[in-house]
């Protein structure tokens, strides 16, 4: 067993000291490209403009024969790009792959101090957290680096799963995890050959009326996601780090996209994957919370002055826990208006037309 007076010394002699906090920096779409990719590239200082982070993808959906290349590619265009504020993020191969020791050994050398998060897959439990965090430690020693990388994990092995608690809280280093809906579904053989989103099939009927069993029996579709991100958003509070949705598949189905990635919203992840531009304004506006939703929160939180006792407000009840959770919305709305002035004044006009 670690001391926990340890926890918090660099594992490598010269590494800088771990995170003590993991900062709220806007991270609504985590916005995927293949570095190796040259049309992709060209688009990425554009791209940059318009996303919380851009992530260099060098896992699945980059063929075996190009991983060199999309390695060499991010490093090329880390080294060319102003990301301004925009965050740079990658996914490195899997930890049992043959690539991966290269992409940590080249990636934390060459652009450690542009990468601000290390996106691992297919986590099983904390041993493959502890193995990347010591390795990262004695690779920022190497390359003098002061500032500690980050590790987010990928939430797709049934393993991974039964152990998320212990993955998001096996280093001080954990700033995430994003669900993994095509992996976790075929590594947990479920039958859905779809990446995320909901299933037809999936549903609970009413009963039915009297000896008649199909005519008149109104069917809902479940979300086949709900127990996973729940659990997972709840592993991520616990321990002070930030849940995600992952990948939606289905790039033509922008308004299913919407609805899942509103549930994530709504469940506490604060964002998802874009895996094509057209995601990229979904989840800057889901994982934005609404105008109106702000202005109430902002209300409420102005007439419960110092927090206790209850008030009501147009028919509804306010008391110490209501006002905790409109802060939780006004607090993310200051936070993501900061770095937005045109979402800071949708937010200003809401909250001045709910006064007036
Ligand atoms: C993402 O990597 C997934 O497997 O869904
Ligand atoms: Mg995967």
């Amino acid at each position: 067993m670690r001391s926990p007076k340890d926890f918090f010394a660099p594992l490598a002699l010269g590494a800088p000291e771990p995170p003590r906090q993991i900062p709220f920096r806007p991270s609504r779409m985590i916005h995927f490209f293949d570095p190796g990719n040259e049309k992709m590239a060209a688009k990425v200082p554009d791209l940059a403009k318009k996303t919380d982070v851009l992530l260099g993808n060098l896992e699945d959906a980059v063929r075996a024969d190009r991983k060199e290349a999309a390695r060499a590619g991010l490093v090329s265009i880390a080294k060319a790009t102003d990301f301004g504020r925009t965050q740079l993020w990658t996914r490195v191969n899997s930890l049992d792959s043959p690539w991966v020791l290269d992409d940590l050994v080249t990636l934390v050398t060459e652009i450690g101090d542009k990468l601000d998060v290390i996106m691992v897959p297919k986590v099983e439990g904390a041993q493959d957290i502890h193995y990347v965090d010591r390795l990262l430690a004695q690779l920022e020693a190497r390359a003098g680096l002061t500032k500690p990388l980050l590790v987010h994990a990928i939430l797709e092995t049934a393993s991974g799963v039964a152990n998320v608690e212990e993955i998001a809280g096996a280093s001080p280093r954990m700033q995430g995890i994003s669900l993994g809906p095509a992996d976790l579904a075929a590594s947990r053989r479920m039958k859905t050959t779809r990446v995320g989103g909901g299933h037809p099939g999936y549903l609970v009927r009413t009963d039915p009326v009297g000896e008649d069993l199909t005519e008149g029996r109104t069917t809902y579709q479940q979300d086949l996601w709900h127990y996973t991100v729940a659990r997972m958003v709840d592993a991520c509070a616990m321990h002070g780090i930030l849940p995600y949705y992952g990948p939606f598949g289905d790039i033509r189905d922008v308004v299913a996209c919407e609805d899942q990635f509103r549930n994530a919203f709504l469940l506490g992840c604060v964002g998802a994957w874009s895996l094509h531009p057209v995601q990229i304004d979904i989840a800057k506006r889901v994982f934005s919370p609404s105008p109106s939703d702000v202005a109430w929160a902002r209300r409420v939180i102005a007439e419960m002055g110092d927090g206790t006792g209850a008030v009501m407000i147009d028919g509804k009840m306010q008391d110490d826990a209501s006002v905790k959770q409109c802060r939780v919305v006004a607090e993310l709305a200051d936070e993501l208006a900061a770095d937005d002035p045109e979402l800071a004044a949708a937010y200003d006009a809401a909250t001045k037309e709910s006064q007036s």
